[in-house]
Formats: C-alpha cells, structure tokens, sequence
C-alpha cells in the first residue's frame, strides 16, 4: 500500500466526516453527530465510569455510524421511524468500519444498530457493544423523531415498546433531553469537543479515518473503486520521475488521495451514466471540485487543497471551476492533472470501456499540444508509461482484492443475519 501522512488532527478528521457526510443527503445534515450527542449523555448514565479511550471511541463509532448509507434509496428508508429493514447501510457500515478504521472493536454497535433489542439477546456480543448498538438505535430514531417536530413527550411514548427498545436504554435517554431544533452550541458541547479532541489521533489513525473517508465515496460506484489510488500513484511516481523533494512528493500525494472527494454529493445516477451527459448533468458533475473545497477547507495546508481543488483546470484556461490559466497552476497541480486523466482513460467508465496504451498516449499528446496539459508531465508519463502503470496497477489490485471481500462479507452477512433473524422469529 502507497504511504500516506496527512497533517490532520482529530478537529481536522472529525470536521471532514462531517461535513462529508452532510453532502451525501441534506435530509440527514448533523443527524451523526446529534445521535452522537444523545449517545455521549447515555453513556454516562449508564456507564459512567468508562474509560475514556473506549468512551470516544464509542462517541466516534455513533457519529460515523451512517457511513454505509451512500445510496439515496437506503436513506429513504431511514428517515420513516417505523423503518425495520436497513441492514444494508448497517452491514456496509460494519464491513466500512472493520476494513478500513480504527474502530474495528467496536464495529458490531454499527451492525446491530437497526436490531431490536429482544432479538439482540439472541446474538453473540460483548455486552457493551450490545448496548452500544441499542443506544446508538435509540439515539438515531429519537433524532429523526424529534427533527420532524414531535415532542419529547411523544417520543417517550413511542419508545415504549419493550420489543423494540431496551427501556433501561431508553430511560437514560429521556433523563437529558435536548432541545429540538438544536442549536450549534448543543450540538457541540464543550464537553463532547473535548471528548472527541481530548486523546489525539495516531498518525497512523488519522491515515486510517482519512482513507475511509475516500474509498466511502470511491466504492460508491464500481466505476471508480480504484480511481483515487491509481491516479494518486501515477501522480506520486510521475513526481519522484520528475526529481520533486519527498515533502513536495507527500503533498501530492495527498492532494490527490483527497481530489474527488467531493464526489460522496453526486448522485449514483449520474457517476454511473452511461452515455455522455447532458449540460444540466455536466453541471452536476463538475460541482464536485466545489463540494471537494466545502469539505476541505481549513481542515489542511493550503498547497495541497489547491493540489486537490485544481486537476480539472486546464492550461489555455478552458478547464474547471475557475478557469485558471498557465501561470496559476504549479507543477504538482499539473501533475495531478495528468494522472487524473491516464486513471480515467486508462480505466473502464460507465460511458466507455478501458483504452489501450496507443490510445492514452496519443489522447495525451493532442491534450498536451491544444496546451491543455503540461508537455513535461506528459513526456514523462510517455516514457515510463508501462512502470507507471504497472505500479498503478499493483496498488489497485490490493483495493480491488479489499473491495472484493467487502463484497463477498456483505453477502455472507445478509444470508448469515437473515437465517438468525429467522431462527429468532
Ligand atoms: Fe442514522
Ligand atoms: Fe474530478
Ligand atoms: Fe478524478
């Protein structure tokens, strides 16, 4: 696997999630980390004297525990309370959270956390955990309850129903009731900032949160499982090639890693179409560079969002979202760039199969001389084209082979998860 290093710290990686997630559906902006909130006041009551690694490892776990909910049907589903089949966003999220972060522990509060709490019992858990996955239940249907307008008073009603929820569960709930709407103070209390923040982030967790965050939009379509990765390591080689210093190289790197992040708000429809799009989807499409820079901003160094922010600039100023010319765009942008566009030509699209080496090369070259991309880039690329490519080749094989298993997990699960559920009914 590629090494990557981002200067990030826990506010940084926290916002990101955030503010990604957000994007994904306006319906569900904040729900994580308002499920987070009531989740943290439940904790305490119930486990008050938790040791607090655990308590915001849990607190993170309950924040991202929507990260396998990425297809608008599934969150359709999820915002009417009296939903009972949503398994597929809790066991992407599980397969997401024990695959790719550091929450791999706590993992089954994501898998069980649409389960009734009369069939919980019948699962082989850890008792915390079990109850981690009724209170994050409890705290997400309390949330999309509450944000529809309805009372606590009602709410305290309909979470009486001792099938459903676990009422000793539901009771620490109901004992610190927060105000609907909530305000940004609510929402981030300074006690859950210095939970969150408190105990900082590994280097090596911080690389961990931040590749999950991509291969979340990256697997949204199999499209683009290992659009990221190739073109990040036909960056990075093209800039070792080109004799950039490690620091400037490591900026590339992750510049380019977070390139298409924005790409979590487009709609599957329109990342898989297979056609060529039309001017309102076109538009749809390029407004990822822009999402890119609402979930990047201030989070990092400003050299490598612009890395991120411009690979779809073009040098005669003809490109994306600003139309930048020549003299704004320095060479890592324009290396990205490059590689950007080798990934996608190299690559199957919805719209097109993989092209042949001949064919990228002779793409490049015209791009090139409509002085669209950097000559330079482009002659190195040319010249290592098969190591490059090879290279490419073998870290997508490694995504792929992971992608492939969540796959095959995520099938065993459903048969597995279906049969108990049978065996409990
Ligand atoms: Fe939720
Ligand atoms: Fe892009
Ligand atoms: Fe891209």
């Amino acid at each position: 696997m590629l090494p990557f290093v981002y200067p990030m710290d826990n506010h940084s990686v926290i916002t990101l999630f955030q503010r990604m997630l957000n994007h994904v559906d306006t319906r569900l902006v904040d729900h994580g980390f308002r499920v987070a909130a009531h989740a943290d006041h439940m904790l305490q009551e119930l486990y008050p004297d938790c040791d607090p690694l655990i308590r915001r490892n849990l607190i993170l776990t309950a924040l991202l525990h929507d990260i396998g909910a990425n297809k608008t049907d599934e969150i359709d589903n999820l915002l009417k309370f009296e939903t009972d089949s949503s398994w597929q966003h809790a066991i992407y999220g599980y397969l997401f959270l024990l695959y790719f972060s550091p929450l791999k522990d706590y993992a089954d509060a994501v898998l069980y956390h649409h389960t009734n709490a009369s069939e919980l019992v019948n699962f082989k858990l850890d008792p915390l955990l079990r109850d981690m996955a009724q209170i994050i239940n409890i705290a997400d249907r309390a949330d999309i309850y509450l944000s529809e307008g309805h009372s606590w008073e009602s709410l305290h009603h309909e979470l009486q129903n001792a099938n459903r929820f676990d009422q000793r569960i539901a009771d620490a709930l109901l004992k610190h009731q927060i105000q609907y709407p909530m305000s940004e103070e609510q929402l981030y209390t300074q006690e859950l900032h210095v939970l969150l923040t408190g105990i900082p982030f590994t280097q090596s967790e911080v690389d961990q949160y931040v590749k999950m965050a991509i291969y979340c939009m990256d697997f949204r379509s199999r499209y683009t499982v290992t659009h990221t990765i190739t073109t990040t390591t036909i960056s990075r080689e093209i800039a070792v090639r080109m004799g950039l210093s490690d620091a400037l190289v490591q900026k590339i790197v992750c510049g380019a890693m977070l390139h298409d992040l924005g790409k979590i708000g487009i709609p599957v429809e329109i990342l898989e179409y297979d056609g060529k799009l039309n001017e309102a989807q076109m538009t749809i499409m390029r407004s990822h560079v822009t999402l890119t820079e609402h979930i990047l901003h201030g989070l990092l160094d400003d050299e490598i969002i612009q890395i991120s922010l411009r690979h779809h600039e073009k040098l005669n100023g003809s490109g994306y979202p600003l139309g930048l010319s020549e003299k704004d765009l320095t060479l890592p942008q324009r290396i990205v760039a490059v590689a950007d566009i080798v990934s996608a030509l190299s690559g199957r699209r919805s719209y097109k199969k993989a092209y042949a080496k001949d064919t990228t090369i002779a793409l490049l070259l015209s791009y090139s001389q409509q002085q669209l991309i950097d000559v330079h880039v482009v002659d190195c690329m040319i010249e290592h084209y098969d190591d490059i490519l090879e290279t490419a080749h073998q870290h997508a094989q490694e995504l792929l082979n992971i992608y492939q298993m969540i796959q095959d997990d995520n099938y065993a699960l459903q048969l597995r998860l279906a049969s108990e559920k049978e065996a409990v009914l």
